[in-house]
């Protein structure tokens, strides 16, 4: 146990350790639970972090046709400030570049925002459950994700990150 232990504290500081010590056990426990469809495994070897690059550059693709005209092209969302509501009193599309706080929500939770949207709950966005393949949600997810700053992307890790 003490090993373990010690291998997550470095981890919080040291990004590339905790994916490769700590995480790959989560991994393997997420595969077995057949949870949000994430291939199992440690940090990509390129990007260091859970996604590649094919699945950023498709991921380019989808949030072009689909997610832009609300997020922005370079996800820096429709506003000057996205915690201010519209008239209607709605918010505003946020960012998801990382300047927002798509970063407190884990892998499960962004996928289900994505599935579900927000109209039900009285918000602006359509859900895509039945509009994009599960891969194409990940990859939309990748792209958006790759403009985080590492500093962004640990925060991600240690608020639930992959789960
Ligand atoms: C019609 C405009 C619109 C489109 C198209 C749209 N969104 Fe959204 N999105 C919103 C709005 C508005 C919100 C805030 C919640 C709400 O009102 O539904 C939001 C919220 C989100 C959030 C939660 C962010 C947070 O910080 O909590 C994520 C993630 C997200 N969208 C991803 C996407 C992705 C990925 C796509 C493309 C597949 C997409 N959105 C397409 C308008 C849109």
């Amino acid at each position: 146990m003490f090993p373990l232990l010690a291998n997550f504290r470095f981890g919080v500081t040291r990004e590339a350790r905790y994916w490769n010590l700590a995480a790959a056990p989560a991994f393997a426990l997420l595969a077995g639970c057949g949870d949000a469809g994430i291939a199992a495994g440690p940090a990509d070897s390129e990007t260091g972090r859970w996604y590649s690059v094919e699945q950023v550059s498709a991921g380019e693709e989808v949030f072009a046709a689909h997610c832009a005209e609300c997020h922005g092209d370079t996800a820096q969302g429709a506003v000057a400030d996205w915690r201010e509501r519209l008239p209607d009193g709605s918010f505003p599309p946020p960012p998801l570049n990382g300047s927002a706080h798509a970063w407190h929500h884990p892998l499960s939770v962004l996928l289900q925002v994505i599935d579900e949207g927000g109209i039900a709950l009285g918000g602006q966005m359509p859900p895509f459950g039945t509009v994009l393949a599960e891969d194409e949600k990940l990859a939309a997810i990748a792209w958006f994700q790759d403009l985080w700053s590492d500093e962004n992307y640990s925060q991600w890790l240690m608020m639930g990150g992959v789960n």
